[in-house]
């Protein structure tokens, strides 16, 4: 674990059931476009990505992963969203401590009609990963 290798990115999107991944279905239906590089995990709530989860991503491959839940006060479970915000740091410090550049990890609130909002996270998350692939360019 612990290096990302250069050449074709790959961002796992751990997605909400009940936002992001409807906000994903519903760019789909509107034949929005996201990078192919963008690889959908759907999870019941954001508060169920465990940082090992994520640092399971990046040790299989993923260049960048996004952790997309409910907005604030709207997580279906209560108060997932907020600790999946609380486990932030502890994810920061794990991925510099196998020499990933936090940046790589990113965490977006979304409701299911934000179709827009799903698109353009994934795309910037794309574009961060590549920049931080080609050195920061
Ligand atoms: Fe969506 Fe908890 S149900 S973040």
């Amino acid at each position: 674990m612990g290096s990302v290798k250069r050449g074709k990115e790959r961002v796992v999107v751990f997605a909400c059931h009940w936002c992001a991944y409807s906000a994903a279905d519903l760019a789909g239906i509107r034949r929005m476009e996201y990078p192919e590089s963008v690889h959908i995990v759907r999870v019941m709530c954001s508060g169920m990505v465990h940082p090992h989860l994520v640092m399971e991503a990046f040790s299989l491959g993923a260049s960048g992963v996004l952790v997309m839940g409910c907005r604030p006060g709207e997580c279906h479970y209560k108060d997932g969203n907020l600790k999946a915000d609380a486990r932030r740091l502890v994810i920061h410090e794990m991925m510099e401590t196998m020499g990933l550049d936090p940046e790589r990890f990113r965490m977006v609130w979304c409701a299911s009609s934000e179709a827009e909002r799903f698109v353009e996270a994934c795309r910037d998350m794309v574009r961060l990963v590549r920049t931080l692939d080609n050195g920061g360019n």
